[in-house]
């Protein structure tokens, strides 16, 4: 579904991404993990559009998106969660779900893509009339991945969904993703936590210094120390 080859990102004279190669099949959830700084945040602003980079492409169902425009990108499928959630904060949960729905023209289809993330994550549905900006961190990550579903997406990108999460919330997110692949989507997870990722995920790359160091499936992840310390 989504292929990522030979990508690389500078800004000036700092290599921020060198060399990434990442597939994505249909129906599979895959994580990027890696530490701060790493170019995880590149690579995604580079899926959606945000970022050009210098080398490299990305293909997303055969097509290759070099000039496709980020809202395109979103017609053709693909929605960004970014880091930081990137909500309203001063329009209630509703009016944000509305915001991500806005590629889209059917009214019935908008309404049921709310009742969707209202299912997911039923805390929602309760503070639907609050102000995005005064939900609890976590309930506003729950608002942030139920706006990137709003536009019926085939690919799912989430950047940084755990951070600064309890962990109680942290596994709260991870149930619904599991939940989401099980309804036939497909996710890009982007994460330092390696322990959450491992668990939600098919198969996992590992990045360091802008590059992929490893790729295994996820149950020898954990396992192996070496990896692991990639990521400290
Ligand atoms: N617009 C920019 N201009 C210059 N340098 C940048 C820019 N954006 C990112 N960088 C640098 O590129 C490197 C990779 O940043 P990126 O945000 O992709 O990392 P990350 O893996 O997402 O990190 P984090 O886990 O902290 O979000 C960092 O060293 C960062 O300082
Ligand atoms: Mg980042």
């Amino acid at each position: 579904m989504l292929e990522v080859e030979n990508l690389t990102v500078r800004y000036g004279p700092f290599l921020a991404v060198d060399e990434v190669a990442i597939r994505v099949e249909a129906g599979e959830i895959v994580g990027l993990v890696g530490a701060n700084g790493a170019g995880k945040s590149s690579i995604v602003k580079t899926i959606g559009g945000v970022v050009v980079p210098l080398r490299g492409r990305v293909d997303f169902e055969g097509q290759d998106l070099a000039a496709v425009p980020p809202h395109r990108r979103i017609r053709l499928g693909i929605s960004i969660v970014p880091e930081g959630r990137g909500l309203f904060p001063r329009m209630s949960v509703e009016e944000n779900l509305l915001m991500g729905g806005y590629s889209l023209a059917d009214k019935a289809q908008i309404a049921r893509n709310i009742e969707r993330g209202f299912a997911l994550f039923p805390i929602l549905a309760e503070r639907r009339w609050q102000a995005a900006g005064t939900l609890s961190g976590g309930q506003q990550q729950m608002l942030a991945v139920a706006i990137g579903l709003m536009s019926d997406p085939k690919l799912l990108v989430l950047d940084e969904p755990s951070l600064g999460l309890a962990p109680i919330v942290i596994g709260e997110i991870g149930r619904a993703l599991k939940s989401l692949r099980g309804q036939g989507l497909t996710v890009l997870l982007v994460e330092q936590n390696a322990k959450l990722t491992c668990n939600v995920s098919d198969r996992i790359y590992i990045v360091a210094n802008g590059a992929i160091q490893h790729h295994d499936v996820s149950a020898n992840i954990l396992s192996n120390r070496e990896i692991l310390e990639l990521l400290i």
